[in-house]
């Protein structure tokens, strides 16, 4: 989705640091970009339609350079076709604004005519021109530009992230407001900085203060002032945000997706850091969170996220209800927010996201709050919309994700929710004190155990059985139980970035249509551990294998792996834990099949790695 930047100073270049910022924003997706700088001569606009190298083959001029102030933009488009002219920034007609933007004006038609009518010239077709007449038009008036921002926002229906820079008699402003999809600010004793995401500001600062909905922020050298859209001051507290600006990049990998892969051992390791109490065979969260006062009385929860996080959340239900007995419900939060749904006494929505940004689980999140229900998010970005409007937090401290396919994200939330299910049950008493020690010292074999699953003999491994299948026709992913999400994940992150067919599906569902499909050119891929359901899945491999399918078992079973013929040896666990190991050479076989077919892997087509908009 798009991405936001801006920079003032009181004096040094802004250019360099908002051009790194979009690329630092580059994994969001998106389709052309641009710049906006305040010059001496007034406000100077560069962009382009495609990547950012584009735009950087029109800034090697020089001619932006000395600017202190400016702003700049991603574009993901919605409004016209992705092009240099609906690139953002884009400027009112005195030349004296110039404004980005992300998320929808929904009233820009009416707006639009009134301006036209006003005799006003558009230049691209997207609604955001709209605003920077608006804003332009009152500019022209007052010299005011907090007070025009507030006007035009006063008219606009929609929701949107903006930024507004300007050039007056007392040189550069620059103003944003949030109604919507996100936007942080931080400061330096000479500058400050905006961006739609906390990766660009860590330069400049590891203290970021998120605008909430409602929030106009006005930007100046050495500080930003935050108030209500009528100009009322508001306070917002700025919060550490601990990632290694280091982090944001690829390291020795080819890929961020393979860099992320890798990182799983770190990330489960930090993310059970502190938490696992085996003396009292319980697990504690900082900061007092999901106290037994807070848990006792759950009778139902529900689960609302997207893609891969929904995947999570499949695993999270059947963790929940085995060992707290809790019943669960899973949906899809863009299904979940357009119902009207039935939220019992004593609900608790669980909302897990990565970058607790995704409109769909937010506005899904927000129905189940309005209806009554607690909110515990599971989520991987401190200080996120998802994040501060819980009412309990489990962070999983998996670092900034950038490849758009969700990797340690994953692994991460499937942790967080074991370390729920074992609090629920710990709290209400269905789990006792022995068992949940079993589960802790188990946890704490996760991180070897998945460094053995990254050896190069697996990735060798990995890697030949990649190359075997590339061509196949089509794949079908099946496990059963706690391990049949792990199969949907595996599908979705093979169709993701290999652009190859792939379904996931409940092993015992097979017979009920899908081994309609099977004949040599189909692969099938049975994800089975050691554990309740694994003879059943035996079974269902037979009924692949008998039908000419090429089989690949993944997991701990020896028995499947002796039926299927190939297979992919995962070290044995706890079945709860199962899902963890299993999903890291799905990972792998993934991005090897991708990269072999020649795919962008960490920039999958029409994806996008943070869907903010609906
Ligand atoms: C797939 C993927 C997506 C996300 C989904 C939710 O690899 O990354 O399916 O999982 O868009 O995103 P978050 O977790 O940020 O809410």
């Amino acid at each position: 989705m798009c991405g936001i930047v801006g920079a003032i100073r009181s004096q040094g270049p802004v250019l360099r640091g908002l051009v790194e910022g979009l690329r630092v924003l580059e994994y969001r997706g998106y389709d052309s970009s641009g710049v906006a700088v305040v010059l001496p001569g007034g406000i100077q606009i560069a962009k382009r339609q495609g990547r950012l190298e584009n735009l950087e083959a029109v800034l090697q001029d020089g001619a932006l350079e000395a600017a202190s102030a400016g702003i700049g933009h991603t574009r993901w488009a919605t409004h016209g076709e992705p092009s240099d002219r609906n690139a953002h920034p884009h400027r009112g007609a005195s030349g004296k604004v110039a404004i980005v933007h992300n998320g929808i004006i929904e009233n820009y038609l009416p707006l639009k005519n009134e301006l036209l009518e006003a005799g006003v010239t558009f230049e691209s077709d997207t609604d955001t021109e709209v605003l920077a007449h608006m804003v332009d038009r009152e500019f022209a008036r007052t010299g005011d530009l907090s007070a025009a921002v507030r006007a035009a926002l006063a008219r606009v229906q929609g929701y949107y992230a903006m930024v507004a820079v300007a050039v007056g008699d007392a040189g550069s402003m620059m103003v944003c407001a949030r109604q919507g999809p996100p936007l942080a600010v931080a400061w330096s004793e000479d500058g400050a900085y905006l961006a739609s995401d906390v990766l660009p500001l860590l330069p400049y600062s590891n203290q970021v203060t998120f605008l909430e909905d409602g929030d106009m922020a006005v930007m100046q050298p050495g500080s930003v002032t935050i108030t209500d859209f009528s100009g009322n001051p508001v306070t917002r507290t700025s919060r550490e945000i601990e990632w290694d600006p280091e982090d944001a990049g690829k390291g020795h990998y080819p890929h961020y997706m393979l860099k992320e892969i890798h990182e799983q051992p770190g990330v489960i390791a930090r993310t059970l850091e502190g938490r696992l109490d085996e003396k009292a065979g319980d697990v504690v969260f900082e900061n007092d969170q999901l106290q037994d006062a807070f848990l006792a009385d759950i009778s139902r929860v529900q689960v609302v996220a997207c893609g891969t996080a929904l995947h999570a959340g499949y695993i999270a239900s059947y963790l929940i209800e085995g060992l707290a007995r809790v019943p669960v419900d899973v949906e899809f939060a863009s299904e979940f927010r357009y119902r009207d749904p039935i939220i019992v006494p004593g609900t608790v929505a669980l909302a897990i996201s990565q970058s607790g940004e995704t409109a769909d689980t937010l506005a899904a999140t927000r129905l189940a709050k309005a209806k009554g229900a607690r909110v515990i998010s599971i989520c991987n970005v401190p200080g996120s919309s998802q994040v501060r409007e819980s009412d309990q937090v489990i962070l999983t401290r998996g670092g900034p994700e950038i490849g758009v396919a969700s990797t340690k994200a994953f692994t991460a939330q499937v942790v967080a929710a074991v370390l729920l299910a074992i609090r629920i049950g710990r709290a209400k008493g269905t789990l006792s004190a022995d068992d949940a020690r079993g589960l802790l010292v188990e946890l704490r074999m996760l991180r070897n155990q998945l460094e053995e699953l990254l050896s190069e003999n697996m990735r060798t491994h990995i890697k030949d059985l990649a190359r075997r299948h590339a061509a196949a026709k089509g794949f079908l992913f099946i496990g059963r139980g706690v391990n049949y999400p792990v199969a949907l994940e595996g599908a979705l992150k093979l169709k993701e970035i290999s652009y190859m067919h792939a379904e996931g599906y409940a092993a015992g569902e097979m017979k009920h249509g899908p081994i309609a499909l099977i004949d040599p050119g189909m692969t099938v891929v049975a994800v089975n551990s050691i554990g309740r359901v694994a003879d059943k899945v035996r079974a269902n491999i037979e009924q692949v294998k008998s039908r000419g399918g090429e089989t690949v078992s993944v997991g701990s079973d020896p028995e499947s792996h002796e039926i299927a013929g190939q297979s992919i040896k995962v070290p044995a666990c706890s079945e709860w834990l199962s899902p963890i190991l299993n999903t890291v050479p799905l990972q792998l076989l993934s991005y090897y099949i991708a990269d072999l077919r020649g795919c962008d892997i960490d920039k999958p087509r029409n994806l996008a790695k943070s869907v903010t908009v609906e």
